[in-house]
């Protein structure tokens, strides 16, 4: 799975007025700054091999996942702080064995739930079972808009077929839907049928979300890297969609940002709106956080409550704010409305997560990575490296060999 955490799902009261809603809930901790949705890595395990899988390189195994006890504890403490939204994400969350458990507990705090799913575990009893236990909302992955590119993608026979199963049997039930398609130069080809497939499944959104290069996309970047002419088409398809379904389907799209002249506004500025739960219980400013090396994120094992982790833990406040920041940022008009792009990007590419993203194009490596987007999307080879917890194992030409 590959998460794209947005606004998406409504929140319960008007989510403009989120802080007051916190105050009016007597929240324990500061009402200020507490995000209003979290994400939970509920596991690493997924019966899917993406070559672009959000989780870091380093898997975490099912042994050092929170026990039941140990996620239900963290759901009420979020409720607890004042969280409203928990969106329920892995790998792959329903190979939790207790994710019905989990998801009637979030619902009995008060938590609106989503459940960020491959889909391919799910059978129809299942579902309902969820849905039963006060499911609010399904988001589904899907790698393109036809078995051949999307199992081939997935790394899994058959699981383009299961996912429309699912998504249809979403519906049935009357739980509202949103389709996610990440899109790279192996699939952009299918955009405008993607499009059309999440309307002929009545989802409600679609989420059009380029690649972004850490952990395993970025071991697979040459075989990902979309090239500028499709960049430039996709942006055509996704505009004339937006115009043409409104009111029928909502379209986000995510922007590929080595291509990009400003940084993307990462997870709304570090810190600053969201927060990760990992499998083993780290609090994290971000889904790749952990491939930044150097900076020591806490435990909802530690002593320490959410909510100190969230206002004082040392890796949340490391890149906080705008005091952090070097030239140009730091006096740069955009400071404050792009808090200096993304820092994971930066750790990657320039290896100190200190420094300004080298997707903006006043960074002095800009000009460096948009050649290597248009030389990887030229003469980079078309074979993955599909993810699992072996560290990844390169494609070889059969079941899904190119
Ligand atoms: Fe954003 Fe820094 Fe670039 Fe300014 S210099 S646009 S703050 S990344
Ligand atoms: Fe970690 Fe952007 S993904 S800050």
């Amino acid at each position: 799975m590959s998460p794209t955490l947005t606004d998406a799902a409504p929140s319960r009261g008007d989510a403009a007025d989120g802080l007051s809603i916190l105050e009016s809930r007597k929240s324990a901790a500061e009402t200020f700054g507490i995000p209003l949705a979290v994400l939970a890595e509920l596991t690493h395990r997924c019966p899917l091999q993406c070559p672009y899988c959000s989780n870091p390189v380093e898997l975490e195994r099912g042994g050092s996942e929170l026990t039941t006890d140990e996620w239900k504890k963290v759901l009420t403490e979020l409720a607890e702080i004042g969280v409203l939204q928990i969106h329920f994400s892995g790998g792959e969350p329903t190979a939790r064995k207790d994710i019905v458990e989990l998801v009637q507990h979030a619902s009995d705090v008060g938590l609106y739930t989503n459940l960020i799913t491959s889909a391919v575990l799910l059978t129809r009893d299942k579902l309902k079972a969820l849905a039963d236990a006060g499911l609010c909302h399904v988001q589904i992955s899907f790698q393109g808009n036809e078995p051949v590119v999307a199992d081939r993608v997935a790394g899994l026979k058959n699981a383009h077929e299961k996912k429309l199963e699912v998504a249809r049997w979403t519906r049935e039930l009357d739980l509202p839907l949103t389709v996610n398609a990440v899109m790279h130069r192996q699939n952009l080809h299918q955009l405008a049928d993607i499009i059309q497939m999440a309307v002929d499944l009545d989802a409600d959104r679609l989420e059009v979300a380029n690649v972004q290069y850490y952990g395993w996309a970025l071991k697979n970047r040459a075989a990902l890297m979309p090239t500028l002419q499709q960049i430039e088409e996709t942006s055509r398809i996704v505009e004339e969609a937006e115009v043409r379904l409104k009111g029928i389907l909502a379209i986000d799209y995510v922007v590929p940002d080595y291509y990009a002249l400003r940084p993307k506004k990462c997870m709304g500025g570090w810190g600053r709106q969201f927060f990760n739960i990992s499998p083993a219980g780290k609090i994290l400013p971000c889904h790749a956080a952990e491939t930044i090396t150097g900076l020591d994120f806490l435990s909802v094992r530690s002593n320490h409550s959410i909510a100190w982790i969230w206002q004082n833990s040392e890796a949340f406040n490391r890149y906080r704010g705008t005091g952090w920041m070097p030239e140009p940022c730091q006096s740069c008009e955009f400071k404050e409305i792009d808090f200096g792009g993304c820092r994971c990007q930066a750790f990657a590419l320039t290896g100190d997560a200190g420094n300004t993203d080298p997707a903006c194009a006043l960074s002095p490596m800009h000009e460096q990575i948009f050649k290597t987007a248009e030389t990887e999307a030229s003469h980079g080879g078309d074979r993955f490296i599909y993810r699992n917890f072996a560290g990844g194992t390169v494609e070889t030409g059969g079941e899904y060999g190119s």
